[in-house]
C-alpha cells in the first residue's frame, strides 16, 4: 500500500504502509463532540457500485485491508437495510482500537424487515442497533428485539435524527458503509464529512447503480482530496468536506 498523497516523505521504504501507517492515514479528527460521518465505498472504474448485486466482485486485498482498518477506528458502523440484506451483514469482528469491543452495526430500516435469524443478530459480539419507525409492524420490531437487537423507534429516519441518536450514545466516529440509498440521503442533508472511495480497476458494465442515489435538485457538495493510496492498480481515495472559503 503506497501513499501518493500526502506526498511521501523520506524514510518510507518500498514495503509501503504497515497497519500503524494506515491507522495514522485514516485517523478521525481528535476531540469529537458530535458525530463525524465517514462514508466508505468501493466502485469500479466505470462507476458501478456492485457486480451481480453485491460489492464483493469489486474487492481486492488492499480494499479489504482498509475496510478492516476503518472499522477498527470507528465507534459505530452505520448501514442501510438494503446493504445489510444484500450483503448478509454480521457484527464487526475486531475491537475498536483502544477498546475491548467491536463497533456495533446500526441499521436504518423503515420497515424493520430484517431476518431475526440472520448473522446480524446471531454472529455478533455486540447487539446491532436497529433504527426504525413506529410505522414498522410492531410484531417485526418485537422479533428483532427478542433476537437481541437494540431497537430504537425514531420519529423520522432523517440523517439529523439518526445522527442525534448515535451522538446521544457517544458514538461520534461514524463509519457509514452505504448503501447508495442511505448515502444519497446523507449527501442531500449535507451530513457527509468524509468519503473514502476505492476505485477498482474494472469495467463492470451492466446496469449497476452508482454510489449515491437520492433526491434530485440538490447542489453539488465540494470535496477536498486529502489522501491517495495505491496498491496493485487499486486507488484508495480519501476526501474531506471542503472548507468554505472566506
Ligand atoms: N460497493 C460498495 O461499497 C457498496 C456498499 C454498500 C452497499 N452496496 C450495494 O448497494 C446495494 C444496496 O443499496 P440500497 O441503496 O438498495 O440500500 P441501502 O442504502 O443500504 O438501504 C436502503 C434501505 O435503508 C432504509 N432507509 C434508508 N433511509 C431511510 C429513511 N429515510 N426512511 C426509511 N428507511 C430508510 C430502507 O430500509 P427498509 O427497506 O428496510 O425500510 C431502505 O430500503 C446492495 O446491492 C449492496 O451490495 C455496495
Amino acid at each position: 500500500m503506497h501513499p501518493l498523497l500526502p506526498v511521501p516523505g523520506a524514510g518510507l521504504d518500498d514495503s509501503g504502509l504497515d497497519d500503524a501507517g494506515l491507522v495514522a492515514h485514516y485517523a478521525y479528527p481528535e476531540g469529537l463532540t458530535a458525530p463525524y460521518v465517514r462514508v466508505n465505498f468501493v466502485a469500479s472504474a466505470d462507476g458501478a457500485v456492485t457486480v451481480d448485486g453485491r460489492s464483493g466482485g469489486l474487492g481486492s486485498d488492499g480494499d479489504r485491508r482498509v475496510f478492516g482498518v476503518l472499522r477498527r477506528l470507528a465507534d459505530v458502523v452505520l448501514a442501510g437495510a438494503g446493504t445489510v440484506r444484500a450483503e448478509d451483514y454480521r457484527g464487526a469482528r475486531l475491537p475498536t482500537l483502544g477498546t475491548d469491543t467491536p463497533p456495533p452495526v446500526a441499521v436504518v430500516t423503515g420497515s424493520a424487515d430484517l431476518d431475526p435469524a440472520s448473522r446480524l443478530f446471531t454472529d455478533t459480539a455486540v447487539p446491532p442497533i436497529i433504527l426504525t419507525l413506529g410505522s414498522a409492524p410492531a410484531a417485526r420490531r418485537e422479533q428483532l428485539a427478542a433476537a437481541g437487537g437494540d431497537v430504537v423507534v425514531l420519529e423520522r429516519l432523517t440523517p439529523d435524527l439518526v445522527l442525534a441518536e448515535l451522538g446521544r450514545r457517544g458514538l461520534h466516529r461514524v463509519l457509514c458503509e452505504g448503501g447508495p440509498g442511505l448515502f444519497g440521503q446523507l449527501v442531500a442533508a449535507d451530513a457527509v464529512d468524509e468519503l473514502c472511495l476505492t476505485v477498482a480497476p474494472l469495467l463492470a458494465g451492466g446496469t449497476a447503480g452508482r454510489i449515491s442515489r437520492g433526491p434530485a435538485g440538490g447542489h453539488p457538495r465540494r470535496l477536498e482530496l486529502v489522501g491517495v493510496l495505491h496498491e496493485a492498480g487499486v486507488l484508495l481515495l480519501r476526501y474531506h468536506r471542503a472548507t468554505p472559503i472566506g
